[in-house]
């Protein structure tokens, strides 16, 4: 069915962090491309009492001061301020509600509308209910909603209860921002465009995959959402379990929402639960102690946040997917934050060769491996094994090195986009592939939820490590039990 563009973009949440560090500059970048519909209008809300003229401001001050000095527009800025205005609500203020759908219902006319809720996940079912309330829930209507959705499978399921009794789903757009990344992009073109990786991409070939985003920032003030959620919540739930999903999926038969999302789904509902006997060696957790970062002292986690806390900075998972395609794989998963350096890669080990010939002349031959850098530079490595140059009186040498592939360097005509400005024209678009589905977003709880009542069952604490450091030690023991270590 094909779907109308948005000509209406209402963002609830318009004066938070988010808006200011992302959503407002993505809107920015796009206008000044000229890739907005040329009527779209954009109406800010949140409780703060702004008008027309506050919000402007503050759209320009955080394009100011978020955007790189070389992509500055005037004139750009200035056309996206014709654009938008502003309506304060609070959601539990019924008259401000009505005013603001009033407001709505003025600025749509017929046309299509995406409401984007950047609140906290509890006002989500409240805001649907009172669009869907005022007629703003029907065809024509889209919902983007923010992570988290829920706390743990039960609030979820009520979240999202809720958001379908007024929007039907397929109407509605969660979004896990690494979806709009451009390197988890390339991750699907990389798989799916290459007949190279197929015949391979199994447990006949592969020996361990690892997944991992370390972060080299702490909290960043945001230890009171943190503190209750834990990197297992913020980062597993969401962003590592789908950079998974794509890797591990079978290859959908379109680039199509429902084509792609019924194989992630089968990926999800594939892997193996960690039982409460097995947290204890498929799992390890840690919590950042002052150290330094870069050669910059940084204090510890308990410090920032103000009190002593049982919340994870790092987790490290063994999962395993129960198909015939990933039978007896371990799929190492791993976040935290504090790391030594800011990084998203997959990498695939690929199995040892069978016999080698080298062994007599004790030449070391290491396995292939596959290294699909997402962030912060997009880059493809694949590692093999060469011959290293001489005469080879003493026998062969063998070294390991890397077709390398940087990917900024190979495009770099081409500039690079925020997240948000694909998923922002997606949505308007109407295109939900790069959005996750309700049963996604579920499964994903019920995995996850199995650890944590894994961890309460055992009284499983966060091991402390250094800021600055890989994590806590018994992530290293995670792998090394198996006969692995991770890539460093
Ligand atoms: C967010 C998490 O979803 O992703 C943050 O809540 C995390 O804790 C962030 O820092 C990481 O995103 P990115 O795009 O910087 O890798």
């Amino acid at each position: 069915m094909s779907v109308r563009p948005a000509h209406l973009l209402v963002i609830f949440g318009a004066t938070g962090d988010l808006a200011q560090r992302m959503l407002l500059p993505s809107l920015f970048a796009l206008a000044r491309d000229g890739l907005l519909p040329e009527r779209l209008r954009i109406l800010g809300s949140a409780r703060s009492a702004l008008d027309n003229e506050g919000f402007r401001q503050l759209v320009a001050e955080s394009v100011a001061r978020r955007v790189a000095p070389a992509d500055h527009d005037a004139l750009a800025l200035q056309r996206l301020l014709e654009r938008v205005e502003y309506q304060p609500a609070a959601v539990d203020d019924s008259a401000a509600m009505a005013a603001l759908v009033a407001r709505v219902h003025e600025l749509r006319g017929n046309a299509d509308v995406v409401f984007h809720l950047s609140t906290a996940p509890r006002w989500y079912a409240p805001i649907c209910a009172a669009l869907a309330a005022a007629g703003l829930g029907g065809p024509g209507m889209r919902v983007l909603l923010e992570k988290p959705i829920g706390h743990d499978l039960a609030s979820s399921m009520a979240i999202n209860a809720g958001v379908c009794q007024a929007f039907d789903e397929d109407r509605v757009f969660r979004i896990d921002h690494y979806l709009g990344k451009e390197g988890v992009q390339n991750l699907i073109a990389l798989r799916f465009g290459n007949a190279l990786f197929e015949p391979l991409w199994n447990a006949q070939h592969i020996e361990q995959v690892q997944i991992t985003v370390a972060e080299t920032v702490g909290v960043e003030g945001r230890g009171d959402y943190y503190d209750d959620s834990g990197a297992l919540r913020d980062m597993v739930q969401n962003h590592l379990l789908q950079l998974f999903c794509l890797t591990a999926m079978e290859p959908p038969s379109h680039f199509e929402p429902t084509a792609v999302r019924n194989e992630k789904i089968k990926v999800l509902r594939s892997l193996r639960m960690i039982e409460r006997d097995q947290v204890a060696t498929h799992t390890a957790i840690g919590q950042y102690g002052p150290g330094a970062v870069a050669g910059v002292a940084v204090p510890g986690y308990a410090e920032e946040l103000g009190r002593e806390s049982r919340c994870e900075t790092y987790v490290a998972l063994r999962a395993h997917v129960d198909n015939w395609r990933w039978s007896g794989v371990p799929f190492y998963l791993r976040t935290g934050k504090r790391l030594p350096r800011r990084c998203t890669e997959i990498y695939l080990q690929f199995r040892a060769v069978p016999h080698s010939i080298f062994a007599q002349a004790g030449a070391r031959v290491e396995p292939n491996a596959l290294v699909i850098r997402l962030q912060p530079e997009e880059r493809i490595e694949m590692m093999l094994m060469n011959k290293t140059p001489g005469l080879d009186r003493g026998g062969l040498k063998l070294a390991q090195v890397a077709l390398d592939l940087d990917l900024h360097e190979r495009f770099s005509a081409h500039s690079r986009r925020l997240a948000y400005e694909r998923l922002y024209l997606d949505a308007i678009e109407g295109n939900g592939t790069l959005f996750v589905r309700r049963d996604e977003t579920e499964a994903a709880w019920q995995w996850i939820d199995t650890i944590i009542q894994g961890w309460q069952h055992g009284g499983m604490l966060p091991r402390s490590y250094p800021a600055g450091s890989w994590g806590p030690s018994s992530a290293v023991s995670l792998a090394e039990r198996h006969g692995h270590s991770w890539r460093e």
